[in-house]
């Protein structure tokens, strides 16, 4: 344990960049939005002061309107497309792209000054929450218009779950981009864990498209052809609520308190209605037809997380969902597969179609823990330390073999493994 520690130390060290940590140092050279939520986390294992950095570097990316984009590219780098020019964002300072992702921020920043040995903590968190609050802000007003409790999203990028196979059939309706272009991603890992071209064809197509827009919020809400509410992503907002509330109202801001409580609220009434009695867990929904996204993926078991199990039905909605969490845990010697193997988009090597992700595995097993599910919390944290022992510090595993995938020397696997070894 002590070995693994220190190499996971060593690997966020090897990964700084002053200030932010790259996740691993080619395939993603830059600082990424979620990434640097979880890496903070395990900065404050052992360096305190570099783990507010990572937050604060990371909040000077922010837009005027709120926006905390997915990517801030601090420093130019080569070894990845696309850069800020192809979003159009290069006359930022510092550039972006210009979508965001799952906002895990605040909770990490909740459970950062709970465990904090900083006497002054809350001097620092005067600047950073109300830069939170602004980002919660924007989710509502430019991806919930039309206030509905749940807010939108254009781009798997912004997901975070880039090629689930819930995405399939939303993205298969989105243009294929004319324009040639080249990838970098599959120049550093084999191409065989990372999303196909035709996937690509559609990504490109649609930065494209916001830029072509001016990056104009109405516009795009009206117009963009993909536009899907996805649970994972509302799941990770509406627990972020409740932890900037608290983290409100530490600070006195009570009004921003009050909103956030608010949103989470309406948004937990919300979220309910994607519950499938057919398939007995929660599901994404494609506001553009309509439909539910019914792939059989991780993102349900973050309804533990986001603390939306509430009202009459919460109770037989948990059984449910631990009857459905015993079927993955049953399904491959590691656990948790991002798509479980009778989904007919099951790709164990690929990235999101079946791949065990460690900081998944973790925030699953922090709402577990949370609703008394101590067994389960358990195998999931062991089944990750025991994939990085075994495998390596690597971005994703094979849930069949336990073989470390994509990116090497990586910072989120680094972090989870500090915090679980904590
Ligand atoms: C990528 O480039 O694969 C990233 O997931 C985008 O954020």
């Amino acid at each position: 344990q002590d070995q693994l520690r220190s190499a996971a130390q060593a690997t966020l060290r090897a990964n700084d960049r002053g200030g932010y940590a790259v996740p691993s140092p080619r395939l993603y050279p830059f600082q990424w939005n979620w990434d640097a939520a979880v890496n903070a986390v395990g900065w404050q294992t052992f360096d305190e002061p570099r783990a507010w950095q990572e937050i604060e570097t990371l909040l000077t990316g922010q837009w005027a309107n709120g926006l905390l984009p997915s990517i801030v590219f601090h420093r130019p780098a080569d070894s990845y497309f696309p850069g800020p020019q192809e979003w159009g964002c290069d006359h930022l300072t510092p550039p972006t792209t210009s979508i965001s992702q799952p906002p895990l921020l605040a909770t990490m920043v909740r459970r950062m000054r709970d465990h904090s040995r900083d006497p002054q903590v809350d001097q620092r968190l005067r600047t950073i929450v109300p830069k939170i609050v602004d980002w919660h802000r924007w989710w509502y007003r430019d991806r919930d218009p039309e206030q509905t409790g749940l807010v939108v999203t254009y781009h798997p990028w912004e997901t975070g779950s880039d090629n689930s196979p819930a995405w399939d059939e939303p993205l298969a309706r989105v243009p294929a981009t004319p324009r040639s272009y080249q990838r970098r991603d599959t120049g550093v890992v084999d191409g065989s864990m990372r999303p196909h071209k035709a996937e690509y064809d559609r990504f490109v197509y649609l930065l494209d498209f916001f830029r072509d827009c001016r990056f104009d919020p109405r516009r795009i809400y009206d117009e963009c052809p993909l536009r899907i509410v996805d649970f994972a992503l509302n799941a990770i907002l509406l627990r972020a609520n409740l932890d900037l509330a608290h983290l409100c109202e530490a600070l006195g801001l009570h009004s921003d308190a009050a909103q956030l409580r608010d949103w989470h609220q309406r948004g937990a009434a919300a979220i309910a209605t994607l519950w499938s009695p057919t398939l007995r867990r929660h599901v994404s929904l494609d506001t553009r037809s309509g439909k539910p996204l019914p792939s059989r993926t991780h993102a349900g078991f973050l309804a533990w997380y986001a603390h939306v199990f509430t009202g009459e039905s919460g109770p037989q909605r948990q059984l449910d969902l631990l009857a459905e969490l015993d079927e993955f845990l049953g399904a491959t010697r590691h656990a948790l597969a991002s798509t479980h193997p009778t989904d007919p988009g099951y790709d164990p090597r690929r990235y999101w179609r079946g791949a065990v992700w460690p900081h998944i595995n973790w925030l699953v097993a922090e709402g577990l823990a949370e609703h008394g599910h101590a067994a389960q919390a358990q195998r999931l944290r062991d089944d990750t330390l025991a994939l990085v022992q075994a495998g390596g510090l690597f971005e994703y595993f094979a849930p069949d073999t336990g073989e470390g995938l994509g990116g090497p020397d990586f910072s989120w696997t680094a972090a989870i493994t500090l915090i679980l070894l904590q």
